[in-house]
């Protein structure tokens, strides 16, 4: 099948990964208006619960809300339906659920929460080879991505988070409509930190990515908002 070229200036979104709900909000406030997304994980969700996701949805902003979902279908399902009357724009869950769980999730999210984008994780970039043959998975890491990332797509599941290594080659074979949400993004001259496989933003839009998950390049300058619009700068004009 030939899909047709990914084309677009990509969305940065602000992963607020702080120690805190002062600092959250002060890194927000920081970014300035420009930033339109912003990733809560695990480490905010459960410290800060929904009343924030409220909250920073209130001033302005889409949420991209990081929870990576696994569990028996009707659990997983269920748990959607308790999400839904928060503003959320983008939800994760694992891919590695299986096509029974993701088809529920797809369905009951295009009822309960029709504004909202799933995304699948596939294999953790934690994970290498000797990693996924320690839980019983023979399959090169690159199979198993593609594998699980078309099952999720084909299971109604509307993107893709993956490294940036990975956005070529998702690229060939998913459609066009899937979204790739792509973290382990480095600027030219920032820390790369813990992050092995990166690109720039400027590598990664040209590798097909929708969105950029960034944190620390901008949440560890001592300006943030410009962190920011150089950033953007890189990408080029916004669309809208
Ligand atoms: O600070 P940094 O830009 O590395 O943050 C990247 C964000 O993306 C973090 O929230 C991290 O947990 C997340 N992430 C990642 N690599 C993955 C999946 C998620 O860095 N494979």
């Amino acid at each position: 099948m030939m899909f047709r070229m990914h084309e677009g200036i990509p969305e940065v979104i602000l992963a607020l990964d702080v120690e805190s709900k002062e600092r959250a909000r002060g890194m927000l406030k920081a970014c300035g208006d420009r930033l339109r997304w912003v990733k809560v994980g695990l480490q905010t969700y459960l410290r800060d619960g929904p009343d924030f996701v409220r909250e920073i949805s209130d001033s302005g902003k889409s949420v991209f809300l990081d929870l990576k979902l696994h569990d028996i279908p009707n659990t997983m399902a269920k748990a959607i339906e308790s999400l839904a009357s928060l503003p959320i724009g983008m939800l994760t869950l694992h891919a590695s659920a299986g096509p029974d769980a993701l088809h529920g999730c797809a369905r009951i999210a295009r009822k309960a929460m029709p504004d909202t984008t799933l995304l699948a994780v596939t294999v953790l970039t934690s994970m290498d080879q000797h990693a996924l043959a320690a839980i019983g998975i023979a399959s090169p890491v690159e199979e198993q991505v593609n594998r699980l990332a078309t099952l999720a797509v084909e299971s109604g599941v509307g993107g893709i988070v993956c490294s940036p290594l990975e956005l070529p080659r998702l690229r060939t074979i998913l459609s066009s409509e899937t979204k790739l949400v792509t973290p382990g993004i480095r600027p030219a001259g920032s820390a790369v930190g813990d992050q092995k496989r990166i690109m720039t933003p400027s590598q990664a839009k040209d590798a097909g990515a929708d969105y950029l998950v960034i944190g620390r390049p901008i949440l560890a300058d001592d300006n943030p908002q410009s962190a920011l619009e150089l950033i953007m700068e890189e990408l080029g004009p916004s669309p809208s």
